[in-house]
């Protein structure tokens, strides 16, 4: 990750990232927090209530509902500070996490969010790593300092030692729970002062001349004032300042306390993502790699969903632009099956609502409306052929067969299951012999999840049950090969929505014997999309 002060200044006023958490820490709060200070929403709970409203749609969403979790991701888009945000949401749910794993390939950096009595969870340290993998900075929020939360140093301490990565503080708690009164800013001396009657308000900030600033014991209780002089002394001696070489590399963590309940310490966050957070960043293709500011258009789908809103029923493919200047109407070639395609209603994602793009630059992300055409990792060019890297597919972990109730309706099974598995939402497997499908799915909830689906969206209940295969690995060796080992394992093999083919069994023995049997054979766990 670098900063890039040559960019042009519409890429360089891009911040595109993604927020991670374990649930419940307060994605959600802090999500609406940014829409109502970029300006999207006028009021807070309006996020909530349009989520509410289009979850009584449907028994699918109910369920979202009642199991707490958001299955849907998205992408949002709104102006702060001078700077266009692109906020990509992450599933929370650890289920999900094969759609998180891709989401976070188009973001440019992280917003770890912690609960400040919980610290961090398991499912944010799966996250963390995830980002780790790409190097990307993360700047971390520890929320619900206005609740009764740890000592600020061994918050401090728990990142550090649990993930490895330096944490910075950028800000400093004044008091904890019912006395949080709000932050020191150590980056520009201020004291912001948390106003807990109105949520909506943006919290008041006062200059301040360094800690021996008389002025300060007019806002801050003596007792306060004393431990927060000292902690403050503490921290400059004891943690690493704040560099931003070292966070955009990956291995430092500026760290804001605050509410976002309360809308406290959510502004900061924000400065913090405008001023320091990285503009789009260099993407890799296998055949070179792609700087943001080409002046050719280029991208690539990292998320399709279908059947997003039943007033438009269709698939909507979210691709990140990785150079150049789109400009809506244009016609670009679409590098899978070489085919040109105008992309003349491309949409922006505006909390709930959906608004034509006219333009859009590298780092943004625009959805486009199509009938199934566009796969995760397929890349869309001006005639380039490009094929993105990093986009992985997982193996699933959990193998069922599928079966609709009504046996007429097997064959519309087979065009909906098709489109979850374009959608990423599941793998789904053809057997090379006898009839049926095997679905494959990284968490069990995710079956419910497909039968609520594809009985609401499909019309046609169906059955999940236990396959006889536990494994699903992809066979890749040279053609001879493959089919020789083709030959002697048939009922094990099957293709996949790609076509592509699949070892399927229970055994990791078997998965062993075919190391020692062919050894030209590779079966693998991941499989880059392309
Ligand atoms: P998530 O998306 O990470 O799962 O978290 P979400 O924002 O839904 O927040 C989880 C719960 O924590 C919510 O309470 C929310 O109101 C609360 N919360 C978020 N930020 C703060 C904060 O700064 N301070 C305090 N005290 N609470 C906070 P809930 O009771 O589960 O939901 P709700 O009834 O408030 O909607």
């Amino acid at each position: 990750m670098t900063n890039r002060p040559d960019l042009p200044s519409e890429i360089a006023r891009r911040r595109t990232f993604a927020i991670i958490s374990h649930p419940d820490a307060g994605k959600t709060t802090l999500t609406e927090k940014f829409l109502l200070y970029g300006g999207a929403i006028q009021m807070a709970g309006q996020v909530r209530a349009k989520g509410e409203a289009r979850r009584t749609r449907s028994d699918f969403m109910q369920m979202e509902k009642d199991r707490g979790i958001s299955v849907s991701a998205s992408a949002m888009s709104f102006d702060f500070d001078g700077h266009r945000f692109n906020l990509v949401d992450t599933p929370g749910h650890s289920d999900f996490s094969e759609d998180t794993y891709r989401t976070l390939t188009a973001v440019d950096a992280a917003i770890m969010v912690i609960d400040g009595a919980k610290g961090v969870e398991s499912q944010t340290r799966k996250l963390f790593e995830v980002c780790r993998l790409r190097d990307l900075p993360i700047l971390t929020f520890c929320n619900k300092m206005d609740r009764e939360s740890r000592d600020t140093f061994e918050i401090i301490d728990e990142i550090q030692e649990n993930l490895a990565i330096d944490v910075a503080p950028v800000s400093w708690p004044i008091g904890v729970g019912r006395e949080f009164i709000g932050c020191y800013d150590m980056l520009r001396d201020r004291l912001e002062l948390m106003d807990r009657a109105d949520r909506n308000k943006v919290a008041e900030s006062i200059k301040i001349n360094g800690l021996d600033d008389p002025a300060l014991a007019d806002h801050v209780p003596a007792e306060l004032l004393a431990k927060l002089r000292e902690e403050v002394e503490m921290a400059r001696e004891l943690l690493p300042a704040f560099d931003r070489k070292s966070f955009l590399e990956g291995h430092m963590t500026p760290i804001w306390f605050g509410s976002a309940i309360n809308s406290f310490g959510v502004q900061e966050l924000m400065q913090g993502i405008s001023t320091y957070g990285p503009p789009p960043q260099i993407q890799n293709a296998a055949e070179r790699q792609i700087a943001p500011e080409e002046t050719t258009v280029t991208g690539f789908v990292f998320k399709v969903q279908a059947n997003m809103d039943p007033k438009h029923r269709d698939r909507v493919a979210f691709v990140r632009l990785a150079s150049g200047h789109f400009e809506r109407g244009m016609k670009m070639v679409h590098v899978r099956t070489k085919k040109p395609m105008s992309v003349s209603n491309p949409v922006l994602f505006l909390a709930a609502d959906r608004e034509l793009a006219e333009e859009a630059w590298a780092g943004d992300i625009i959805g486009i409306p199509n009938h199934g055409q566009l796969r995760i990792g397929d890349a869309l060019t001006e005639g380039e052929a490009l094929r993105f890297t990093g986009i992985p597919s997982f193996a699933p972990e959990l193998l069922n067969s599928v079966r609709a109730t009504d046996p007429m309706k097997a064959k519309h099974l087979e065009k909906a299951l098709m489109q979850f598995a374009e959608e990423g939402a599941a793998k789904v497997f053809k057997p090379t012999i006898g009839s049926g499908f095997i679905v494959g799915v990284v968490g069990a909830l995710q079956f419910e999840v497909l039968a609520s689906r594809i009985e609401l969206e499909y019309g046609i209940p169906v059955r999940f049950e236990g396959s006889q295969f536990t494994s699903a690995r992809w066979v890749a060796g040279p053609k001879p090969k493959v089919d020789a080992f083709v030959e002697v394992n048939k009922g094990h093999l099957a293709y996949d929505h790609d076509g592509d083919l699949v070892y399927l069994t229970r055994l990791q023995w078997d998965i062993d014997r075919i190391g020692r049997d062919h050894p030209e054979i590779k079966l693998t766990a991941t499989k880059e999309m392309m």
